[in-house]
């Protein structure tokens, strides 16, 4: 009897501990949280006759001079508490805790809200983060945008845009902050998956497809980070230096595409840009984005350490601080109430959130939306859809692909790769689908029982050898997985999920011994390489008849793998990232940087070209199983005015035996420039189908005013009154383009 009422009070004595602990934490993570106090928006009634969110008519679209007058309104209402709390996350010290340990396994698996407002009935922003897919729950993961870029398909990706919308809101989102364009200036870094690719021009049209699609949904989407976040390892550290051109012609034109494109919020980066972090930097955000452009949406930090100094960002220009008010918050109050950061900084970010809000929440639902569209089949039909249409055919000599599936009796598959989920990293953008091919497992259901497939990682290396050398057809997936590269997350708990930028460039040396064995003993060798940008691969590209670039291909990689192997589809992806053929070829890249780093005005191909290099596989190259012809490439003038247009076609035949799809594309060059210009720049491209025997007439437009370069003298625009070359063709290789010249002419 004593001893169970001893035991009694033992659990009494812990439950009033416990009790006490867990009160004490709540009260602290409640009063401590900066963003409250004492006229906290939760305890302060609404009143009668308070204008509220509800009050905003719904049902119809409203003006643009409508959302202005509501937001001045619903401002008119707000303390100045309420009006800092729309300016961050709403993520308390409990969720903070939670999002930074638990959260790490399934980070964003509900959306991460800001600026919720239950007393004039402000909806919050609800966050979801990309751009392979949604992050929240089990959602369909689409190859990585850099795979999607090699599509060149603006429909194809705004297909894509719209299903992660109908994916979003259907999970309880509005906010997609997965258009992630930042421009590859170099293969090595780790976020290289998450992006379109090295070209400005490709950059921005890319991002418009995607949040013409995303936005349909009345999901706002987020165009980050802005800018100049191209190095992983010293991300929130380092500073990026660059001078004025470069920075207006390479590192700005995507951005200033999605802003003229309608997109709704822009994220800045970690990294400094010129001494000022890019959350605070007045320059990037108040100057460029919001006065030159006229961005009249939010800037949104990039999360946990996107700034330091809540009132510089303020004033600087940034809107709105995640997921937690770290910096703004109480601080943001008192350096308002000091005087330090003017009302109108706090008012000028409140009523561009707000705006947003408005015209997201009241215009009318082009559908409605329930948990049946997430990974439903469509979306995965239309995953499948974009690896087959991404992969890029880069080796094929003696016709080796497409295989014969009648004559494949035994295909051997080789290399940790084939048997592994690879779809990206294990960063903020990792998707988790409800199931993912591997290449293995499309390889055995797209040939069933019609043939045996042997499989062997390549760890015993004497069986792999025999397999190879007796099968029919051998495929080796080899490349790159989340270990080779990724978003750097140091508190990640396991080193093998914390990302960063790539070691080196090559194969690891295993693939590559891997290969060179393999090779020789079987000339019906293909290479299905995986990864988020260019391989080096001079040491055994020629040892293989046939290579194949895969990318992280999404869930149903697998299965488009397989059909493009045996020829149902035909590639059609383009690099819009130079292979180069050794490192030596591409800007200098030495992370981890200390301090700060200087980004020239050439990378990609405007370097391969300007120093006369020849790439291993250059930009827009791609290979069909078919063959086009390009020919009459016709200008509708041979001069033009500074502000004119010009119209340009041309033919595209196609002169082999099977149906098949390509990318068309046009570049402008500069022989005549007396300014430094790159040899030439994209400034078009269409994909097109054509039947065997077809031929179509591809049309483009040539704006004088894209052909300009950036006077930092004057702080002006400028075309150049000289000689341009228009040249259109299949890659950017000067031998697979057609050329004509025109003149640009002032006064007419
Ligand atoms: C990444 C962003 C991401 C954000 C939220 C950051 O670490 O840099 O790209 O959107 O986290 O998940």
């Amino acid at each position: 009897m004593k001893f169970k009422r001893a035991v009694l009070w033992v659990l009494k004595g812990l439950a009033a501990l416990i009790t006490v602990v867990v009160t004490a934490f709540l009260l602290f993570a409640w009063l401590g949280h900066p963003k409250f106090s004492t006229d906290n928006v939760f305890i302060r009634p609404a009143g009668k006759d308070v204008f509220k969110m509800s009050d905003i008519p719904r049902g119809r679209e409203l003006t643009s001079q409508e959302i202005d007058q509501y937001a001045a309104k619903l401002l008119a209402e707000m303390t100045l508490t309420e009006k800092v709390h729309q300016m961050s996350g709403d993520t308390g010290l409990w969720e903070l805790a939670k999002l930074v340990t638990v959260e790490r396994l399934k980070y964003n698996d509900v959306p991460i809200l800001a600026g919720r407002n239950p007393r004039l009935e402000i909806p919050p922003v609800a966050f979801s983060d990309g751009p392979r897919g949604v992050v929240l729950h089990h959602s369909t993961c689409f190859p990585v945008a850099m795979a999607r870029g090699a599509s060149w398909d603006l429909d194809l990706e705004r297909r894509v845009g719209d299903a992660i919308g109908q994916e979003i809101r259907a999970q309880g989102g509005n906010f997609y902050g997965g258009v992630c364009i930042n421009l590859l200036r170099h293969p090595g870094w780790g976020r290289a998956q998450e992006t379109f690719g090295e070209d400005p021009y490709l950059l921005g049209e890319m991002a418009v497809a995607t949040l013409q699609g995303v936005q349909r949904h009345n999901v706002m989407a987020c165009a980050k980070h802005y800018a100049m976040n191209s190095i992983e390892m010293v991300r929130t550290k380092l500073n990026v230096n660059v001078s004025e051109r470069t920075l207006r012609e390479v590192y700005l034109p995507h951005f200033k595409r999605a802003v003229d494109g309608g997109v709704a919020s822009v994220m800045s980066s970690y990294n400094r840009v010129r001494g000022d972090y890019a959350g605070e930097n007045a320059t990037l955000l108040r100057k460029i984005l919001k006065d030159e452009w006229g961005f009249r949406g939010f800037v949104m930090s990039d999360f946990f350490a996107g700034l330091y100094d809540g009132p510089k960002a303020a004033k600087a220009g940034l809107d709105l601080e995640m997921p937690a008010a770290l910096c703004y918050g109480k601080k943001l109050i008192a350096a308002v109430e000091s005087g330090a950061v003017p009302r109108e900084v706090v008012d000028d970010s409140v009523l561009r959130l707000l705006r947003r809000k408005i015209e997201y929440s009241t215009r009318p639902d082009v559908m409605p939306y329930d948990t049946t569209l997430v990974a439903s089949k469509p979306h995965r039909e239309l995953a499948r859809e974009a690896a087959g249409k991404s992969m890029v055919l880069l080796r094929n000599q003696g016709n080796l692909l497409p295989l014969d599936k009648s004559r494949i009796k035994t295909l051997a598959v080789i290399g940790r790769l084939a048997a592994e989920e690879n779809i990206g990293d294990h960063g903020s953008s990792r998707v988790y689908p409800p199931y993912v091919i591997t290449p293995l497992q499309g390889l055995r259901t797209y040939l069933d029982s019609g043939a045996q497939v042997s499989y062997e990682s390549g760890a015993d290396l004497a069986r792999a050898r025999q397999l190879a050398k007796t099968a029919d057809a051998v495929v080796i997936v080899a490349g790159l997985d989340f270990r080779d590269e990724g978003e750097y997350i140091p508190e990640m708990p396991n080193p093998a999920d914390r990302g960063g930028d790539r070691k080196n460039l090559h194969l690891r040396p295993e693939d590559v011994k891997l290969i060179q064995d393999l090779a020789p003993d079987n000339p019906r060798t293909i290479v299905v390489l995986t990864g988020g940008s260019a391989i080096l691969m001079e040491e055994w590209k020629d040892k293989v008849n046939a290579i194949l670039m895969a990318w992280y291909p999404g869930m149903e990689g697998g299965t488009a793998l397989a059909r493009i192997l045996f020829g149902d589809v035909n590639p059609s992806g383009k690099l819009t990232v130079t292979f180069a053929k050794d490192a030596s070829q591409l800007p200098p890249f030495d992370p981890p940087y200390q301090g700060s780093v200087e980004y020239g005005y050439y990378h990609g191909y405007t370097l391969a070209e300007k120093q006369g290099y020849e790439p291993s596989f250059p930009f827009g190259f791609g290979l069909s199983y078919t063959s086009f012809q390009y020919s009459n490439l016709k200008l509708a003038a041979t001069q033009i005015a500074p502000d004119g247009e010009l119209a340009v076609s041309a033919d595209v035949t196609n002169t082999g035996t099977r149906s098949g799809e390509e990318v068309v594309q046009l570049y402008v060059g500069f022989p005549k420039a007396k300014v430094d210009r790159p040899v030439k720049l994209l400034r078009g491209f269409v994909r097109i189908s054509l039947s065997p025997g077809e031929k179509k007439t591809v049309a483009f437009t040539v704006r004088a005013k894209d052909l300009a370069w950036y006077d930092p003298d004057s702080s002006a625009w400028r075309v150049e009154p000289v000689e341009h070359q228009v040249l259109v063709g299949s890659s950017s290789r000067a031998a697979d383009l057609l050329q004509a010249t025109f003149r640009i002419v002032p006064g007419r």
